[in-house]
């Protein structure tokens, strides 16, 4: 009987819309600069996913793309799980449009609503069915269309989110020692006020009024958001690089939610890890909710394959809920 049984991440895939929004060309749509968004969030540019198409749009290619990077069919796929508070429909799920579409047919799948934590929970839950021995090929994707819950009329919120998609294949870790190795995981539902949709759930149904309070929009009271980030963000960080024996220095790439760099900074530094081991595209792609760490992921494997095997990875994220947690990761390849 085998008794090391850790799963491992294979493969990775994006999609990334081709309209890129900049700063400059909110500065026309709402009363905003450059610089303020620059000097207070780091982002410089977003991309935005063309009307008429929605999630699984970009959750299948990126899922195409993660396929064929690992040379797999999507027959092979025991399970598909997509991360994100933006699906094309309440129901079906975004995950059986996927299912369809990339012709996955044994298998079975589903939603997954954590916010910005999205990605880090599902890939937790799919190294889960991977460890327990029930499936060998899981998909765990991250996917959000913010730009289709965003009002461009509210500077506060409208330039901060961007969309994009990004596909993990996770499979059992062929050898000991390697992969993902640990995972802390926490939700806090008194976040609520702070960071929600307040209208087309079942509290509160989509009405004419709903639609005339321009209720269907992501709501943030973002200072109060921003210092629990900071804090638990970190924590979560430090506790899994304690938890594991290790410390700081010894992590090789930090790969945090993007959805400020000041807060990813705080946490880098909370962690003590430096700022050149940790991986940012907040830049160019903005905060895109459950896709932030995927891409960040397929940055150092693929665009400047940074990743060596054996390096320790952490995954760091924080989201509405609240929820947030961390993953730690010795590369295997
Ligand atoms: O990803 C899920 C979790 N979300 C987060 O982690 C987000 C956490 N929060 C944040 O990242 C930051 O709080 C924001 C980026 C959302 C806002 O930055 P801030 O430094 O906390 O600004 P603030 O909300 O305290 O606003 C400061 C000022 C205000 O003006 P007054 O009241 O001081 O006159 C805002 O009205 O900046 C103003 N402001 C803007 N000015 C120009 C807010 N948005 C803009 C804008 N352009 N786009």
């Amino acid at each position: 009987m085998k008794l090391y049984r850790k799963a491992h991440i294979r493969s990775v895939g994006r999609f990334l819309p081709e309209k890129v929004l900049t700063n400059k060309d909110l500065e026309k749509i709402v009363n905003t600069t450059d610089e303020w968004i620059v000097t207070r969030t780091g982002i410089r540019e977003r991309r935005i996913l063309e009307p008429g198409v929605g999630n699984s749009y970009m959750a299948t290619r990126a899922a195409i793309e993660c396929l064929d990077r690992a040379g797999v069919a999507p027959e092979a796929i025991d399970a598909i799980i997509v991360a994100t508070v933006t699906p094309d429909m309440f129901f079906p799920s975004t995950a059986c449009l996927v299912q369809r579409d990339i012709g996955a047919k044994k298998a079975w799948g589903f939603d997954l609503s954590a916010g910005c934590s999205g990605f880090v929970f599902a890939l937790a839950t799919a190294a889960q069915f991977i460890e327990s021995g029930r499936y060998e090929r899981v998909l765990a994707i991250g996917s959000d269309v913010m730009s289709s819950i965003i009002d461009y009329t509210d500077r506060n919120t409208c330039v901060l989110f961007g969309d994009a998609a990004g596909a993990a294949l996770v499979e059992p870790c062929p050898e000991e020692g390697y992969g993902i190795l640990d995972f802390i995981l926490h939700c806090d539902g008194s976040g609520e006020p702070y960071l929600h949709m307040k209208a087309g759930g079942s509290r509160k149904p989509p009405s004419i009024e709903t639609v005339q309070k321009r209720e269907h929009y992501v709501y943030q009271e973002g200072r109060a958001v921003f210092k629990v980030a900071v804090t638990e963000m970190a924590a979560v960080t430090e506790a899994i690089i304690k938890k594991n024996g290790l410390r700081g220095d010894d992590i090789a790439f930090l790969l945090p939610h993007q959805a400020n760099l000041r807060i990813i900074q705080a946490c880098a530094e909370r962690a003590g890890i430096p700022m050149d081991k940790v991986v940012i595209n907040i830049d160019r792609y903005a905060n895109t909710t459950a896709a932030t760490i995927p891409l960040c992921l397929y940055d150092i494997l693929y665009d400047t394959k940074r990743i060596n095997k054996g390096d320790y990875i952490v995954m760091s994220a924080f989201g509405a809920g609240f929820t947030w947690g961390s993953i730690l990761i010795k590369w295997w390849e």
